[in-house]
């Protein structure tokens, strides 16, 4: 018995990577798989469904039920019928797994209005045009105990600010803003929504050189995609219902749960404060001092 056993799941950017590790894991599990990836370049250039095909066979080889879609998920109406495929197909939609994306890497200075856009469109719009559908859906249905998952993709080029990806960082901090928003609107209709930071080998990452096998052993592919899919597979299943509006860092062997932002310091005046107060107070209490980090 799997952990998804009739659950169903549409998994973007699954043709390669973490989404295609993710999509042929949660089949393996017993989900029913829609695997949806545009087949572009990484920088969003190009069009090929055979990449989402070839995961399809792999999972249908296997015994699994997958079925190839694809769409770009930056296209509204192309992002509502992916979702209506895995209700047409399967009956319903347990799971839906954000992981699309492309990079345009540029100093800010140097960054074009395209280069822009062209990223903020895959990961911002990608995310909210699939999590508007599926959650219309859900809500529509009105299921008690439902166990619905949006499971987003972020970064710690975001989490961190990586200087060369203004654009990517920026997008993959908007996701970190739509997962906050959507896990408190989407509570009551049985939808958790959490964000994953994930560190793997992939195309994404041929020029990032990824820290060698910190677990030391020679035996195991530390970086494979495969070790962020259990990850995936853990909050797709109905077992996760405690955890909505986090992001879970899953890099290699290695977990960690983020804290979500609030204020460390507060200092609330009486009237409205004047620059000399204010500048004095700020930097009494918010500027770092040595033992103090900023
Ligand atoms: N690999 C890492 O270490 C790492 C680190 C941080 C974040 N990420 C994020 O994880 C996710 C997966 O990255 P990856 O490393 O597996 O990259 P990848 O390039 O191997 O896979 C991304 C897939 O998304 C598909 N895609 C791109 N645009 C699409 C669109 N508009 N519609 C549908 N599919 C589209 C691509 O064709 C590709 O198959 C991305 O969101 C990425 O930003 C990865």
């Amino acid at each position: 018995m799997g952990s998804l056993d009739g659950r169903v799941a549409i998994v973007t950017g699954a043709g390669r990577g973490i989404g295609r590790s993710t999509a042929l894991l949660l089949a393996r599990e017993g989900a029913s798989v829609v695997v949806n990836d545009l087949g572009g370049a990484v920088d969003g250039s190009g069009r090929d469904i055979g990449p989402a095909s070839q995961v399809t066979a792999e999972i249908a080889e296997a015994g699994g039920k997958a079925v190839a879609n694809g769409a770009d998920v930056s296209d509204h109406a192309a992002a509502e019928e992916l979702i209506k495929t895995a209700i047409a197909d399967f009956g319903r939609l347990d799971v839906l797994v954000n992981v699309a994306g492309i990079l345009r890497d540029r100093m800010i200075f140097n960054m074009s209005e395209q280069e822009w856009d062209d990223v903020i469109r895959v990961h911002m719009r990608g995310t909210f045009n699939t999590s508007k559908f599926a959650a219309a859906h859900w809500r529509s249905l009105r299921e008690e105990n439902a166990h619905n998952r949006i499971i987003n993709f972020t970064s710690v080029s975001g989490l961190h600010g990586a200087p060369g990806q203004p654009n990517y960082a920026a997008a993959k901090m908007g996701i970190v803003g739509l997962t906050y928003s959507c896990a408190n609107s989407l509570a009551k209709y049985g939808v958790t929504v959490n964000a994953i930071s994930p560190g793997a080998a992939t195309r994404m990452t041929d020029s990032v050189p990824l820290e060698r096998r910190r677990s030391g052993r020679p035996d195991v592919d530390e970086w494979s995609p495969d070790n962020v899919a259990t990850v995936v597979a853990y909050l797709a299943s109905e077992r996760s219902s405690w955890l909505t509006g986090r992001i879970v860092h899953a890099s290699g062997y290695e977990l960690a749960l983020y804290s979500n932002p609030e204020p460390e310091i507060r200092l609330v005046g009486r009237e409205p404060w004047d620059l000399d107060g204010l500048a004095e107070q700020v930097e009494r209490s918010f500027r770092p001092r040595a033992g103090r980090s900023a």
